[in-house]
């Protein structure tokens, strides 16, 4: 255990190599367990605790449930001691920082739901020793690590913030199924309640990661998080809505960003698809928009991109429609239409927030028999994936455009395509194929 001498009420400050673990990573999820990783690789010693005595369980055995840490990647780190799995926060009072790397999802109203933030604080602070770092990587909104957070470890530990123990926000930057970018090689942005905790927390950061960048507080570091999703939601609106211009207009969209693409400055590429999806870009922009009703602020671009955004599952429940009736002279209702790929993105069986889940229901409620096949997902919405026979349905609806699948054999095969992420691009031939 980090034994700590305290002079007067400051304390001395704990010496890495006094701990018994370098870090502990709160919650062994998408972002907590690659950087568990990455600091095991850098031959730091590991904690990772998790409420999930399955997950902990399976972590110890070298067993992921993470794509982006491999079981073996994982077994080697643990059988040479470097990464711990525990349910017992006990077991963080021997750990020199602790890295918070929880859901923030929204509420059933749409609001910021801090509960798993607040539940592992509440934790955290009666473990909480002097001398240790506290940072926070949750997507939240401006303010939370200071206003939140702060007075729940300083409330239940007795100690005080930037004095006894350091505390602040680094927000996680992850890019699941991404493999050109990792945790180590993705810049990190780092911003304390104070100078101190700025200080001490970057210098946890570069044991591991090649390259930190400390911002000025907390507040600025939330904020940078938001803005990076903010401006990816935004785009994404923006291509959203040219893409039903163009499919009015009769010009292909995506030969049309290509085009724009050849710029080699001021423009940058973002593609339509069927809406948003995943933990961050449909929600994060929801945690800036709530705290600005604070200061009276009305985000007008987040509301805006929100609503073109939702609508996109809509625009492609009628876009099947029309192919239906003018590629095969069949109904929205009474098709047998088969979703390929439910995931939220390429490559990956992440579900959360994906637009499959509200396109499904759009297309049930019209009448369809909707079924689906996903490589990655076995199971979805109460449904099984099933063989990829494009020729046993009236359409197949590409929705998420899984690197592994030969999208050329389902144009031959299918009646009707319709596909909302370009994946057919160059297999048109002898099919019928509706792009977005
Ligand atoms: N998933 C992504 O692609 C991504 C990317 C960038 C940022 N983020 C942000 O990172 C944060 C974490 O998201 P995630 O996707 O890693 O979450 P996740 O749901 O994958 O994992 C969270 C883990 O925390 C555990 N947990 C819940 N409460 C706990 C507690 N009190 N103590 C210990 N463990 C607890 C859960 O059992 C789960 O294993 C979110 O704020 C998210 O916005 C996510």
């Amino acid at each position: 255990m980090a034994v700590l001498e305290r002079e007067g009420s400051r304390a001395q400050l704990a010496a890495p190599e006094q701990a018994v673990y370098d870090i502990a990573v709160i919650g062994a999820g998408y972002v907590g367990l690659p950087l568990a990783a990455a600091f095991a690789e850098a031959d730091q010693r590991v904690l990772v605790v998790d409420v999930q005595p399955q997950v902990v369980e399976a972590l110890n055995g070298g067993r992921s449930h993470i794509e982006d840490v491999s079981s073996e990647r994982l077994a080697a780190l643990v059988a040479r001691g470097g990464v711990v799995a525990t349910t017992d926060y006990e077991q963080v009072r021997q750990a020199h920082a602790v890295l918070i790397a929880l859901p923030t999802p929204l509420s059933r109203q749409r609001e910021p739901d801090l509960g798993y933030v607040e539940a592992a604080a509440r934790s955290l602070a009666r473990v909480l020793q002097p001398g240790q770092v506290v940072v926070l990587e949750s997507t939240t909104w401006p303010g939370t690590t200071r206003e939140v957070l702060l007075p729940i470890l300083e409330g239940g530990s007795g100690l005080r913030a930037g004095a006894d123990f350091f505390l602040a926000m680094s927000p996680e930057r992850v890019d699941p199924g991404r493999g050109d970018w990792t945790t180590k090689t993705t810049p990190k942005v780092v911003g304390g309640v104070n100078a101190a905790s700025t200080k001490a927390a970057a210098e946890v950061y570069r044991r591991a990661l090649d390259s930190v960048i400390e911002v000025s507080s907390a507040e600025a570091a939330e904020f940078t998080k938001l803005l990076e999703n903010i401006y990816r939601a935004v785009n994404i609106a923006l291509v959203n809505e040219l893409a039903q211009l163009c499919g009015r207009m009769e010009i292909d969209v995506w030969e049309v960003i290509d085009a724009a693409a050849t710029k080699p400055f001021g423009f940058q590429r973002f593609l339509p698809g069927p809406g948003l999806g995943g933990h961050c870009i449909p929600i994060d922009p929801f945690y800036l928009t709530w705290k600005a009703r604070e200061f009276d602020f009305s985000t007008r671009f987040i509301e805006l991109a929100g609503e073109v955004n939702n609508d996109m599952p809509y625009f492609c429940r009628s876009l099947i429609s029309q192919a239906l009736n003018h590629g095969a002279h069949l109904a929205l209702a009474g098709s047998r239409i088969l979703v390929l790929g439910v995931a939220y993105k390429r490559d990956v069986s992440d579900c959360r927030e994906t637009p499959a889940a509200k396109l499904i229901d759009l297309l049930r409620a019209a009448g369809a028999f909707v079924s689906y096949h996903d490589p990655h997902v076995p199971e979805f919405d109460g449904m099984r994936s099933q063989p990829l026979e494009p020729e046993a349905y009236d359409c197949v609806a590409i929705v998420t455009d899984h690197s592994s699948i030969d999208y050329g054999d389902v144009v031959r095969r299918a009646s009707v395509v319709v596909d909302f992420r370009n994946a057919t691009r160059g297999h048109e031939e002898g099919g019928t194929v509706w792009r977005l």
